[in-house]
């Protein structure tokens, strides 16, 4: 087989060859046959982009502010589990990553190391949570986002149970020794899946949620534009479209696809964000072309940290950077602002499955 050439495939491969191949499955598996975690990624490049020509770009801006903190770039960092089980240093490396990266992570609730002792550095972060049963214990979980200073809790709102994960559950039923969720109680903490979830979650819960928090409250995991809706009236002060890279809902719609849909429901009350199948430069372009303020790279970012800790993260993230910077040249648009739908062409717009 050929070598790949892309830098961060590359990345992947080396990754892979990083780290316990229990870890990786864990990593790349996502639901069922994992139709909608391909198509999350293929779906941008089958978006053919239409650009203009003669601008002056000898400047071009990536800069973007989301809820108060300044961004290099329109990029963040989703919150994904337990990230020791792919390099000792854990979270610390993804926090640090992106302070040098200039953009902004979000720290999963199921981190291996616990929120306290991740935060001390005053980095800028978002906080994840997912609503848990005991609501004791969901108010002590955002009690020390806040303390932790965290610019905002991102709570998911598409896992009342998990997906079938066949990839994930024939590699790993269990933690490992060393690795666990360092938030939650002993109880839940060593479960591979499941145990941290409540099904009973509605609007009501989200409603709850942003009473009883100062921090703006992202939610996490929408596709419906009625949906978006409703997380804009529980007090939402972002959206993300997101299907959880794949892992809950296989042959669910990929998020590209939902995107314009989204973004004309929610017509700009709050910013609207996206994840799933982010692998380039372009792909950030063409979400924000379609309406996202910015996105949330997932698996990327993971395979910086298995194969350099800090300094991995931070090559993502300057790679995703560069290439939409040169994007954004190339196609006419030296700021975010001058980044719309017609730099995509009229097939590609059209085509709105999500209405
Ligand atoms: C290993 C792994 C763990 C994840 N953990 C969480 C999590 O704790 N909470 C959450 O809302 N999403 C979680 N996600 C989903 C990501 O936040 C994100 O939606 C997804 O990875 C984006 O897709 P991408 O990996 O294709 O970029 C996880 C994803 C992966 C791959």
């Amino acid at each position: 087989m050929r070598e790949p050439i892309h830098p961060l495939d590359r990345m992947r491969a080396a990754a892979r060859r990083s780290m316990p191949p229990s870890a990786w499955d864990y990593l790349m598996g996502a639901a069922v046959d994992e139709h909608t975690a391909r198509r999350n990624s293929s779906r941008y490049a089958e978006l053919p982009l239409l650009p203009r020509v003669c601008v002056d770009v000898s400047s071009v801006d990536t800069s973007c502010t989301l809820l108060g903190t300044e961004l290099a770039a329109p990029i963040l960092l989703a919150p994904i589990a337990l990230q020791k089980l792919f390099h000792l240093d854990g979270e610390h490396g993804t926090l640090a990553g992106a302070a040098a990266g200039g953009v902004l992570p979000v720290i999963s609730m199921e981190s291996s190391v616990s929120l306290p002792d991740l935060t001390d550095a005053g980095t800028p972060f978002w906080s994840h949570l997912y609503i848990q049963r005991d609501r004791g214990l969901t108010r002590e979980l955002v009690a020390q986002a806040e303390e932790a200073d965290a610019g905002a809790l991102m709570v998911t709102l598409d896992s009342p149970v998990a997906g079938a994960r066949y990839r994930q559950d024939a590699a790993m039923l269990h933690l490992p020794d060393g690795v666990q969720r360092a938030n939650l109680p002993p109880a839940t903490a060593g479960r591979l899946t499941g145990g941290y979830l409540d099904p009973s979650v509605t609007w009501a819960d989200i409603e709850w949620l942003v009473a009883n928090t100062q921090l703006p409250v992202v939610g996490k995991g929408v596709l419906h534009p009625e949906d978006a809706l409703r997380a804009c009236a529980a007090g939402a002060a972002a959206v993300v479209v997101s299907n959880h890279g794949g892992r809950n809902l296989d042959t669910a719609a990929a998020t590209v696809d939902c995107l314009p849909g989204v973004a004309d429901a929610v017509a700009g009350r709050v910013p609207v964000l996206v994840d799933g199948g982010i692998r380039r430069g372009t792909d950030v372009l063409k979400a924000i072309a379609l309406g996202a303020s910015a996105v949330l790279v997932g698996r990327p970012y993971v395979w910086g940290l298995a194969t350099g800790g800090a300094a991995g993260v931070r090559t993502v993230i300057d790679l995703l950077h560069d290439e939409l910077a040169a994007a954004m040249a190339l196609t006419g648009a030296p700021r975010l602002d001058r980044v719309d739908a017609d730099l995509l062409t009229i097939f590609s717009v059209r085509g709105r499955p999500c209405r």
